[in-house]
């Protein structure tokens, strides 16, 4: 089993064609003619056995305001592992990666969006209720600025020391 971090520019068009074979088998909704749900990620975690793409874990690198204080965060996107190759701690292992990748880099939260808290609250994840702004996008076209409590589904871990704070979220583009 080989896994590879891997910058969005760089994966090729065979890799893409094998996102979306994997994309289909654990997400039965996901648009079929792309393998990214609003905005391509900055990078991802890719997971081969032998030729077969088996794992993918995105992340969406970028600053976000949470209250008053600015925040460096990961946004996690479409983790995922083949049904074939799932409860054999692969997903746990891409995490794991990602928690390290960004102690080293001085990240201050990995946040996400999940109805499956209990996965999450495993690794380390707390639900919040902040109040959120964002970019509502659909199929590439900006439809406006939401502005509401996300309930029961954003969650985050921090990795550096700052303290999450219940102020507004302004996650300055859309959210993942
Ligand atoms: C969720 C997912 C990524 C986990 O991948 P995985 O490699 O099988 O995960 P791990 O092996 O690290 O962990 C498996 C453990 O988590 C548990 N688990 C899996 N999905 C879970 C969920 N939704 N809620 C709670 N626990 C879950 C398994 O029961 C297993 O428990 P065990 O270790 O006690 O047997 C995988 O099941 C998957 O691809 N699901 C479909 C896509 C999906 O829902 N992605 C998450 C989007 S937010």
């Amino acid at each position: 089993m080989i896994t590879k971090r891997i910058e969005e520019f760089q994966i090729s068009t065979a890799t893409h064609q094998q996102i979306q074979i994997l994309f289909a088998s654990c997400f039965p909704e996901y648009p079929k003619d792309r393998t990214y749900f609003k905005q391509v990620p900055t990078f991802r975690y890719l997971v081969w056995e032998s030729e077969q793409l088996i794992g993918h874990l995105g992340v969406d690198h970028r600053m976000i305001r949470v209250g008053n204080q600015s925040v460096s965060i990961m946004g996690i996107v479409d983790l995922c592992i083949d049904p074939a190759f799932q409860s054999k701690k692969i997903a746990s292992n891409l995490i794991q990666k990602l928690n390290e990748l960004a102690q080293q880099h001085q990240i201050d939260f990995l946040v996400l969006v999940t109805a499956d808290h209990n996965y999450y609250r495993k690794h380390g994840f707390q639900l919040v209720q902040n109040i959120c702004r964002w970019l509502i996008i659909n199929n590439h076209q900006m439809l406006g600025i939401g502005h509401r409590r996300i309930e029961e589904s954003l969650m985050v871990k921090a990795i550096g020391d700052k303290k999450w704070n219940d102020g507004m979220i302004d996650f300055l583009g859309h959210i993942f």
